[in-house]
Order: C-alpha cells, then structure tokens, then sequence
C-alpha cells in the first residue's frame, strides 16, 4: 500500500498499517514536499519508493492500496485516479468537497470495482460500538431525540495552515472538518433526515473565512428531531451523542437513565429497564482494533476476502457531505432544506458553494505546516484527539 500526502494525518495511519505487517506492507510514501515523505520513512523506518508525484504509482502492481491523507480538495482527483487505475482507496474525510466530487468517486469506483471507503474511525471506538449495538437492541423503543455535541476549541493560529479558513481550499470550517465525525455517527445509528435547519457564524477567529460554530435542527420522517452542534469556540472539548427513546436515554460518553410514567404523567425512575439495558451493554464484546486500527483491519479484510463491504463506504461518506452541505444550504439561504439534494441545487457542486459561501473575515497568516497535537492535558473531552 501507499500514503498520498504525508502530513499529521498519515502518521495515524502508518501506525495502524504497521500494526497489520503480516497483511500489508507500506511500499511507497508520496508528497509533493519530498522532505515530508523522507521524514515520514525515517522516523517509522520505512523502506520503498519516495515520490513527489502519485501518478507514478497509478500503475504500479505491487500497490493494492492508496491511503488519500492530502489537504481535503485534493481527495476527489486523486481518489478518482487510483480508483480508475484499479486500486483501492480509503481516503481522509472529508471525503470531498462537494457532492458533485462525491458522485464522480462512487462512479469511478464502481467502475471498476475497487474499494472505496472513507476515514470515520470513531465509529471504531468502544463507547460508539456500544452505544450502537444498544441502539440497534431496540431496548429504548423509538429514537425521539438525539444531542450532538462536536465541540472543540481552537486559538486563532489554527488557521495560519495554508489549506485551512478558506472556502476554496478546506471547503467548509468546524461543521465541514470536526463535525463531520459526530455526523457519521449519527447517521450510522440514525439514519438521514428529511430535512434540515441551520445557523452558522465565525465568533472567534478573525484569520479564517469560514463559521466556527454551526447549530443544525434535523427532522425525521417519524416526527423525531435531533441537533448538532459543530464548533472549535468550547472551552473543554466535552464531545458527546445522546439518544433519547420513548422509554430511555443512553449516549457516549456512556449514561443510562430509564422513565416511566406515574398516573399522573409525571416520571418515576425505571430501574429495571435500566439494568436491561446495563446487562446488554455489558455483555458487548471489547472491539479487537480501535480506531484508525479498527478502520484498517476493515479495508484489509475486505480486500482479502475480495468483497467491497466495507463499515464506511463510499455511499456512507457521501451521506456525510449530503448532511453538512445541507446545513451550508439552509444557513445560507436562511430556509429549511429538502433531502435528499437534488443535483440542480447550486450547493451540488463546489463551484455553488464557492459562489454563495459567506466570507466571515479575511484569511492573513500562512505557514505550510503545523503540528496536529494538543498539548498534554489539551483536554480532548472523549479522548479522540484527532480531528
Ligand atoms: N481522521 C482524522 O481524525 C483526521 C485528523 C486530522 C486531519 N484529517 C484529514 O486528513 C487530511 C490531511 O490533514 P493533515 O492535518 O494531515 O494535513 P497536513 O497539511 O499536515 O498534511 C497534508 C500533506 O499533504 C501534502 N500534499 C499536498 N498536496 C499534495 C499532492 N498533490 N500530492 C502529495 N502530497 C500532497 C502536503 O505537503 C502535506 O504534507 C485532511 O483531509 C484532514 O481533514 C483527518
């Protein structure tokens, strides 16, 4: 397999290869800053080909995978070249910049019948397993509500990244690029809505053209609603889902608390349900790789098992940007908005989006790299750091 774009990201996903090395083995690292790739092969001590230019892999037999670890408005041409090409793909989220890039990739790779999954490795975490599987139990009756909380807090200097604050180049802010994995898992356990309300502002930071909070109200065909909120303005970074169901309420991190009525309609505690629903959670199987691990021994299974099921497809990543593109629509035209999109939206492609995206404030400070850390005790509120 090969990494395309050696930056923070790709050192994830090295780590995760390596912890594969009976099944795969990293034989190319690609970045058009060669000195990024030759710092990735040396502090992992790597071997095999350095390259500035992923072309010259397009055709290469001894490579059956593509890791896309390239700022987002790269994902799309390059994903689509190796999908011509016949490699599979698995590519950073978000998978693309737009619908329009999205369809393109499920084209290209159902044409030629490679793999085309997208990075969402939180779904592989143990408390979102759980609270899944519980879910799927029915144990609750009927989802009614669902909170979810994307919150993160970044200064100012975040957006100094060259690719990040602008419309062009990051293609959207927090609803775009840290919301996106809270919104994965919502549809995961939830389903698409039918439509969509929504808010977006830039509170905090004067060197980003783009929103850094975005409130969404998301209605289901049964009635039921659920919230998002994405946002890099809250102190403590306390990132939660919580489900409501007609008859109680469970959410990651993991609570349980179970109502009943009185006979007045008033609630009285219903303990019982609630230890139903700790003994089932209970009896859940640990996952056997986490994470970006998780996410890898997926695609890696499939590929030996020469299936195309994946946990997050291509359809799946699509769903994603069909919900946060959604949220752009409805904020920006001020009005609810139908789903599923249709393709005469001017939102559909990026050229519509571009057009229409409201430029908050101007983007002043560049650097070309920037670490992805938080500092120890940064305090990521459910200890999944990465974005
Ligand atoms: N899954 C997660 O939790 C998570 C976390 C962080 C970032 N990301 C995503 O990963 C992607 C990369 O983010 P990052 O933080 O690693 O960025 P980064 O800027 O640190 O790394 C990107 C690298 O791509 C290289 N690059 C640019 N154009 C290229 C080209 N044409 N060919 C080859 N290499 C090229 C750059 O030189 C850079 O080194 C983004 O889509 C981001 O949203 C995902």
């Amino acid at each position: 397999m090969a990494i395309i774009g050696t930056g923070s990201i790709a050192h994830s996903h090295v780590k995760a290869y390596l912890a594969f090395s009976d099944r795969c083995k990293v034989v190319a690292l690609v970045n058009r800053n060669i000195e990024k790739a030759i710092q990735l092969r040396d502090e992992f001590q790597l071997d095999g080909l350095i390259l500035e230019d992923y072309k010259e892999l397009l055709h290469n037999q001894k490579i059956d995978l593509v890791s896309i670890c390239t700022p987002p408005q790269l994902h799309a041409e390059i994903a689509n070249d190796f999908l011509r090409a016949g490699k599979h793909v698995l590519v950073e989220k978000p998978m693309a910049m737009s619908l329009e890039e999205c369809d393109q990739m499920l084209e290209a790779a159902a044409a030629s019948g490679s793999i085309l999954s997208v990075v969402g490795q939180n779904r592989f975490l143990d408390p979102h397993w759980k609270l899944k599987r519980t879910l799927d139990s029915g144990l609750l009756g009927r989802i009614v509500h669902a909170q979810v909380d994307s919150y993160w807090w970044r200064g100012d200097n975040y957006y100094d990244l060259w690719w990040r604050g602008t419309w062009e180049s990051e293609g959207g802010g927090c609803t775009l690029n840290h919301g996106v994995h809270h919104m994965d898992m919502l549809l995961w356990m939830m389903g698409m809505p039918q439509s969509v309300q929504a808010v977006i502002s830039n509170t905090s930071h004067r060197n980003s053209e783009v929103e850094d909070i975005s409130i969404a109200i998301l209605a289901y065909p049964d009635g039921s609603l659920a919230q998002i909120t994405s946002s890099v303005v809250h102190h403590g970074q306390e990132r939660q889902l919580i489900f409501q169901g007609e008859r109680a309420r469970i959410s990651a991190p993991w609570k349980v608390f179970a109502s009943a009525q009185l006979e007045n309609g008033f609630p009285e505690r219903n303990r019982e349900l609630e230890r139903e629903i700790e003994q089932f959670g209970d009896q859940i199987e640990p996952l056997q790789h986490s994470g970006f691990e998780g996410q890898i021994d997926d695609i890696l299974t499939a590929i030996e098992n020469n299936s195309a099921k994946v946990l997050i497809d291509g359809r799946e990543g699509r769903n994603v940007l069909e919900l946060i593109t959604a949220i752009y629509e409805a904020a920006i035209t001020k009005k609810a908005v139908s789903l599923p999109l249709r393709k005469d939206s001017p939102f559909y492609s990026r050229k519509g989006l571009l057009a229409h995206a409201p430029r908050f404030h101007s983007k002043r400070a560049l650097t070309a790299s920037i670490a992805n850390e938080s500092s120890p005790g940064g305090g990521d509120g459910d200890g999944s750091s990465h974005e």
